[in-house]
C-alpha cells in the first residue's frame, strides 16, 4: 500500500545480525524468536537476516506465524512455543513446523497428524520447571511422558523449559535450572538424551552460561532491547527499530493557552508548537501525554498535553521548526537518543509490549 504518512518504523537489519553474533553464545545454537511479527519488526525480515548472521532456529507462538514463514519462503526449522491447539496438527506438520508438547491430548493429536501424513513427527516436550504458563507439570512425569512419546511414534527432537525470572532473582533461577537438570537426566535414562535441549531466553542466555545447553532462545535481546536490569548494555546489544516522522504543522501560541484535548498543557510563555502525525492507534501510547519526548533538531522536546489517536503536539520553546522537519519517537538524532526501554518506563510497561504495540498502519521499512 502506498503510505502518504510520514510515520515509519525503520528496522535496521545490520543491528539484528550484530546482535545474533554478539548473543550466539560458543558451540551454541540460536533460536530466533520472531512471535508477533518478530515484536513488531517484521518477522520474515528479521528471521531472513538473523539466519544470514547464523541462527539455526526460528521460534514462533502460532501455527499462522510458522505457516507464513513458511509462504515467504522460509526454510529454516520452526519451533512452535506452544502445544498446537486441536485442529491444527497437520497443517503444523505439513509446513514442517515443529510442535511444542506437554500433554497427552496433545501428543495423541501430533501423532495421528503424523501417521496419516505418513511421516514421523519431530517434537519437543516442554516442562514447566516454575512459570506455571504451560508445559508438563509436575515435572517429576517426564520421564514417563518421554517413553510415551516414543509409543505414540514421535521423535524426542528436543527437551526444554522457560525461566520466569532470569533478569532479576537468581535464586528462582537456580531452583528452576535445578529442576530441569533432574527432568534431564530422569528423560535421557528412559529416553536417550534429546538432541536439542534448552531453557534460556534473552536474560538466561546473557546471565547464566549452565543455562545455554545446546540451544538460547533470545527474542528481545536480538531486537536491541532490554530483558531488564541493564542485561542488553552489558550484552552490547543494539536497538534496531527507530520510529520517525515528521512535523506536518508548526504554530506560535501566546502565553496561557491550553494545547490538545482537555487543554491539559497550558503554555506558562509563548511557545512554538509541532504536530506530529503519530497517535495512540499507532500505538504510541496515551500514557506519554505531557510526559514522552521526542527529538527533534537533535533535541528533546516534550509531548504537550493528550496525545490524541493520530497526531502528538509538541513543545518545541522558542526555537525554529518547519513542516517537514525530521522527528525521532524512538531513535537518535545526533548525540540524543529516544528508547522504547525509555518511554515503555513512562507507561509503566516494558520495551516489548512498546515495539509490539507500534500498529499495522505503521509501514516498516527495512536498512538492508
Ligand atoms: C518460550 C519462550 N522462549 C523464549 C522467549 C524469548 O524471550 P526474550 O524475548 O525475553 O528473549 C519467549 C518470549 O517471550 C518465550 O515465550
Amino acid at each position: 500500500m502506498t503510505s502518504f504518512r510520514p510515520t515509519v518504523a525503520e528496522i535496521d537489519l545490520d543491528a539484528i545480525r550484530h546482535n545474533v553474533r554478539t548473543l550466539t553464545p560458543e558451540g551454541v545454537e540460536l533460536m530466533a524468536v520472531v512471535k508477533a511479527d518478530g515484536y513488531g519488526h517484521g518477522a520474515v525480515e528479521v528471521a531472513r537476516a538473523a539466519l544470514d548472521a547464523g541462527a539455526a532456529w526460528l521460534g514462533v507462538a502460532l501455527v499462522e506465524e510458522g505457516t507464513a514463514l513458511r509462504e515467504a519462503g522460509v526454510r529454516a526449522p520452526v519451533l512452535l512455543l506452544s502445544e498446537p491447539p486441536l485442529g491444527s496438527e497437520k497443517d503444523a506438520l505439513g509446513a514442517d513446523l515443529t510442535p511444542t508438547i506437554y500433554s497427552e491430548r496433545g501428543l495423541a493429536a501430533v501423532a495421528e497428524a503424523g501417521e496419516a501424513l505418513g511421516r514421523t513427527p519431530s517434537v519437543h516436550l516442554k516442562v514447566d520447571t516454575g512459570m506455571h504458563r504451560v508445559g508438563l507439570h509436575p515435572p517429576g512425569d517426564a520421564p514417563d511422558f518421554a517413553r510415551r512419546v516414543a509409543e505414540a511414534g514421535c521423535e524426542l527432537q528436543g527437551l526444554w523449559t522457560h525461566l520466569a525470572r532470569a533478569e532479576e532473582d537468581e535464586e528462582t533461577t537456580r531452583r528452576q535450572l535445578a529442576a530441569f537438570e533432574e527432568v534431564l537426566a530422569g528423560v535421557s535414562a528412559v529416553a536417550g538424551r534429546p538432541r536439542l535441549v534448552h531453557a534460556a531466553n534473552s536474560a538466561g542466555a546473557i546471565l547464566y552460561p549452565e543455562a545455554h545447553f545446546d540451544l538460547v532462545r533470545v527474542g528481545i535481546a536480538m531486537y536491541g532491547l532490554d530483558p531488564g536490569g541493564g542485561l542488553a548494555a552489558r550484552a552490547g546489544v543494539r536497538p534496531a527499530l527507530a520510529w520517525r516522522s515528521a512535523v506536518s504543522s508548526v504554530r506560535r501560541l501566546d502565553a496561557g493557552e491550553g494545547v490538545s484535548y482537555g487543554h491539559r498543557y497550558r503554555l506558562e510563555a509563548a511557545r512554538t508548537v509541532a504536530t506530529v502525525p503519530v497517535g495512540y492507534a499507532d500505538g504510541y501510547r496515551r500514557a506519554l501525554s505531557s510526559r514522552g519526548d521526542v527529538l527533534i533538531g537533535g533535541r528533546r522536546r516534550r509531548v504537550a498535553g493528550t496525545v490524541t489517536m493520530d497526531q502528538i503536539l509538541v513543545d518545541c520553546g522558542d526555537d525554529d521548526v518547519a513542516v517537514g522537519d525530521e522527528v525521532a519517537l524512538i531513535g537518535r538524532q545526533g548525540d540524543e537518543e529516544v528508547r522504547a526501554d525509555e518511554l515503555a518506563a513512562l507507561c509503566d510497561t516494558i520495551g516489548y509490549e512498546v515495539v509490539c504495540g507500534i500498529g499495522p498502519r505503521v509501514p516498516r521499512r527495512y536498512v538492508p
